[in-house]
């Protein structure tokens, strides 16, 4: 799909397509409203007359091949309150007129929305959010379907969204159309099936999509891994066909001296549960296990298409979890790279294996300002928080209350969850340094509890439980029009744009 942004002298009452303008809730229509309605000979006003549309976010009213116009159907949409309007709303509101003009077929439409009296947002960055939300759903994965295959495109191939300032909107686009890419690798990696995209895939797209972008991308193999001690993530690959990888993937778009900030992510490209199998129906999905990888990858990406004045790394531990001859076992011991020991007692337990390794290569080698970790790591936090949050665990408050602000203002919300040594008592092992699973309750907690193990004195450390947010099996969000979601781009992004950037 095309978006451009245009002045209102450039488009004109003889053109095709749909048009759309808003009003907000409880007043009139808004300027390009009333303008249509005149044009239209006061076809939105009697439609409005016999319809309940009263403004409220959502709602839109449409009147299909109006009399005596090219334009092939007007479509009012609904802004809620003026002053409740915001980016997220926005983006919400493009997405949600971009899912009418699928459903009715358009081609083409042009979006007009006046910034109505009492919204603090400004003229450009409303054009712009609006693009985006339009460009999230524009998102499709349908590589693999072969069959009716017209029952699924989307029709919509130019967008255009008039504004009075394009300058403003396009500057302010730029940013964010690097976002949108960045949640659109992020959705096709989950999306991606297992047989495709196992560790040295997942590994060679990354560093094709990255390292022409500037971004250095280093792979590092189980021979390597091996010799520098990563027995605990090579521990859980070692019953797949597949080789392990880890990958780090380098920005340096800021200040030569400035340490980085790390993203570490979960990448179990399928996790079977390995030799404590999982159920069938717990199995089902296992190929969104690398999600945390995925956000890791989708942001390394982001922050490089836009040039951001940061200095950021990257770390995901790719691996696949599967039984067999040679898996690893319960009751084995593992080695970490740290030196610290693990007593596996379930091998299902296996993200925080990997993320343990990849959590000390990190700090060791970056000496990272700070690390923040993803990862698809529990099903007790799905209990816990369903898929609204994902859960945040954290050693340092000020880093907790950015990251909810971040997500608070990009929708992909977070809700912190306590560590106390009380929980970490309860990953205490009868031989080894710790075990890898805690008792029958707390389960995202005693996880983020054995991250805590692997975390150095002095690292400012968040660790990011994505398991309910990573992929979406019910109804769908808006924004959101695929299996995978791209859950953390939009934070991360967020995050580093407000805090970490020069
Ligand atoms: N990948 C799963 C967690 C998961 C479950 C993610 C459901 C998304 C949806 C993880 O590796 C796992 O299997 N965790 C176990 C841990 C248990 C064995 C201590 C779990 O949550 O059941
Ligand atoms: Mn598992
Ligand atoms: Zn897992």
């Amino acid at each position: 799909m095309q978006i451009s942004f245009v002045a209102p002298s450039n488009v004109t009452a003889r053109e095709g397509g749909a048009w759309v303008v808003a009003a907000a809730e409880g007043s009139a229509l808004l300027p390009a409203a009333v303008r249509l309605d005149k044009a239209s000979g006061g076809a939105i006003a009697r439609a409005l007359k016999v319809s309940r549309f009263s403004g409220k976010s959502g709602q839109i009213l449409e009147v299909v091949a109006p009399a005596g116009m090219a334009v092939s159907r007007l479509i009012l949409a609904g802004l809620g309150k003026p002053e409740s309007l915001d980016e997220k709303g926005l983006e919400t509101l493009g997405a949600q007129i971009v899912a009418r003009l699928h459903t009715v077929g358009e081609s083409s439409a042009r979006i007009e929305v006046d910034v109505p009296k009492g919204a603090k947002v400004k003229k450009g960055e409303l054009a712009a959010h609006l693009a985006f939300g339009a460009k999230l759903k524009s998102y499709t994965f349908d590589k693999y379907r072969t069959r009716n295959l017209d029952e699924y495109e989307k029709k919509l191939k130019t967008l255009r969204i008039v504004t009075s300032e394009v300058d403003a909107a396009k500057k302010a686009y730029v940013g964010l159309a690097a976002v949108a890419d960045g949640i659109f690798l992020a959705r096709d990696l989950v999306n991606e099936p297992p047989n495709v995209l196992y560790p040295a895939e997942f590994a060679r797209r990354a560093r094709a999509q990255l390292s022409k972008l500037g971004v250095k991308v280093e792979i590092l193999g189980e021979a390597e891994m091996k010799k520098q001690g990563f027995g605990a993530l090579l521990g859980v690959g070692q019953g797949s066909e597949r080789e392990s990888q880890l990958v780090v993937m380098q920005w340096n778009g800021g200040k030569k001296s400035v340490k980085p900030i790390a993203l570490v992510g979960k990448g179990v490209c399928f996790d079977s549960g390995g030799l404590s199998i999982k159920v069938g129906a717990g199995m089902q999905g296992m190929k969104g296990d690398m999600a945390g990888a995925a956000a890791v990858t989708g942001t390394m990406l982001a922050l490089a298409t836009r040039k951001a004045k940061v200095n950021a790394v990257g770390v995901i531990g790719l691996v696949e979890n599967m039984p067999d001859g040679t898996s690893f076992r319960p009751d084995d011991v593992l080695t970490s790279l740290s030196g610290q020991t693990i007593e596996v007692l379930n091998t299902d337990a296996e993200g925080r294996l990997v993320l343990a390794d990849a959590l000390t290569y990190t700090q060791r080698r970056f000496k990272p300002k700070a690390v923040i970790d993803l990862a698809t790591l529990t099903g007790a936090i799905v209990a816990t928080l369903g898929y609204e949050h994902a859960g945040v665990f954290s050693n340092d408050d000020q880093i907790v209350s950015r990251i909810q602000a971040a997500g608070r203002h990009t929708g992909e919300r977070v809700w912190q969850l306590p560590l106390d040594p009380f929980y970490d008592k309860m990953i205490r092992s009868k031989i080894a340094d710790m075990k890898n699973i805690g008792g029958a309750n707390s389960g995202a907690i005693t996880a983020a509890q054995f991250l805590l193990r692997f975390i150095e004195k002095d690292t400012v450390w968040a660790h990011l439980d994505i398991a309910g947010v990573a992929w979406q099996d019910g109804e769908q969000k808006v924004t959101i029009p695929s299996w995978g979601t791209g859950w953390g781009v939009r934070l991360l992004n967020r995050l580093m744009k407000e805090h970490y950037e020069s």
